[in-house]
């Protein structure tokens, strides 16, 4: 078994959790199970939960009290309102008391009679559109959002609008130019090896851009193929004004597949985790879709091409939790925890997921990776 802490750092929870067969993402799947249609506080019913997966009540209080989406109490409609910076400045922030009128409810509230819910969120990815807000799963944006909400105004969230003129797009070639998918990866993995991969990734000088902007090539080294590697792609695309990863989940996911399916190859990885924040619940919905033709294709599973490369890939969902998206508050919150971050070292690639060694990158670094094999690392740097 994995160890669970690096000795001179004891983490209870992990521990725990680890002897009661990790139960992780089925803790938090429980939690928001319980959570929805019930607009009581999580000390009521986050505790029963626990209990069932042999945990103590405080190891789902702590989860329930923290990650927005279940902190916040849910009725029969729940809607999401965008107070994100660029939903906030499209109207001064406006659109929060005229959706809390029309809905006869306040921000972080549910109506007595338990029909309506608010809940504030921080970014749905229709910033260029905004203000803007989620009924259930659907969508609104524009300026009479309250009207749109009240069913008033027809509803209105036009599609990110995406261009390309360099005239060989590194990530847009589904988007925009109708390239197909998975012309990579069966080829690589029938006729390829991991050092070849890597190799072009290092030549390619391809650089993560969930933010540090940190050498890919340097971070795959690190786990250095260690038995165990897990490879997780960060989709929580948090910060207000983004919507990049949202448009490559959405509307080309494969190459977001195809780049994790390379970089698990790379890294001798056989498990792939792909995280989507919740609040994009169609980018949600197209990755678990794109994952679910992946395995009836032969992309993923056990020898995968009918080769000895076995790859099994799941998607979840995030929380609601800004936080989570730095990589070992991911790691936290996938293991079942608080979405907090741990303090490093050590370094997911050494000591992540569940103590095995993890590289975590973000969804566009990874959707870059099918064009670096395909035309050569030194074409793309
Ligand atoms: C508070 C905080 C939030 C973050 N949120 C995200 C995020 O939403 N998506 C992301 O890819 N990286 C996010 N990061 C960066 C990740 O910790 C990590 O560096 C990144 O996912 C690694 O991928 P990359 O090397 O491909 O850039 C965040 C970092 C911090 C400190
Ligand atoms: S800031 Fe509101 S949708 Fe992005």
């Amino acid at each position: 078994m994995i160890p669970v802490g690096p000795a001179d750092r004891f983490d209870a929870f992990r521990a725990l959790a680890d002897r009661r067969g990790r139960p992780g993402r089925r803790l938090f799947e429980s939690l928001a199970e319980a959570r929805a249609g019930t607009t009581d506080s999580p000390g009521t019913w986050a505790p029963a939960v626990a209990a069932d997966v042999g945990l103590p009540a405080a190891a789902a209080l702590g989860p329930a009290g923290y990650y927005a989406d279940l902190a916040s109490p849910h009725g029969r409609r729940h809607v999401r309102v965008c107070a994100g910076t660029a939903c906030f400045a499209a109207q001064a922030g406006q659109h929060l008391t005229e959706v809390e009128y029309e809905l006869g409810v306040s921000v972080g509230l549910a109506s007595p009679d338990g029909e309506t819910s608010l809940q504030a969120v921080h970014c749905l990815g229709y910033c260029y559109a905004g203000p803007a807000a989620l009924d259930g799963g659907t969508p609104h944006a524009g300026p009479a959002l309250a009207g749109q909400l009240a069913g008033r105004e027809p509803r209105r969230a036009p599609a990110i609008p995406a261009a390309d003129d360099t005239g060989d797009p590194v990530l847009l070639g589904g988007v925009v130019a109708g390239e197909l998918p998975w012309q990579v990866w069966p080829q690589v993995v029938t006729t390829g090896t991991p050092d070849e991969v890597q190799r072009e990734v290092a030549a390619s000088g391809l650089r993560g851009r969930g933010g540090a902007g940190f050498r890919v090539a340097s971070k795959w080294e690190a786990a250095d193929r260690a038995p165990g590697t897990v490879v997780l792609a960060n989709g929580d695309e948090g910060d207000p004004g983004s919507y990049a990863d949202r448009l490559l989940m959405e509307v080309e996911p494969e190459r977001v597949l195809e780049g994790l399916a390379l970089a698990c190859f790379a890294c001798g990885a056989r498990q792939g985790v792909i995280l989507v924040r919740s609040e994009y619940p169609l980018a949600l919905a197209r990755m678990r879709e794109a994952v679910g033709q992946a395995y009836d294709d032969g992309h993923f599973g056990r020898s995968v091409h009918a080769t000895n490369t076995s790859l099994e890939v799941e998607v979840v969902a995030g929380g609601g939790s800004y936080v989570a998206g730095e990589e070992t508050a991911l790691i936290a919150s996938l293991e079942g925890d608080r979405g907090c971050a741990r303090p490093r070292p050590p370094y997911p690639t050494g000591h992540g997921l569940w103590g095995a060694p993890t590289v975590v990158n973000n969804v566009e670094t990874l959707a870059s990776v099918p064009w670096i094999i395909a035309r050569g690392g030194e074409t793309y740097a």
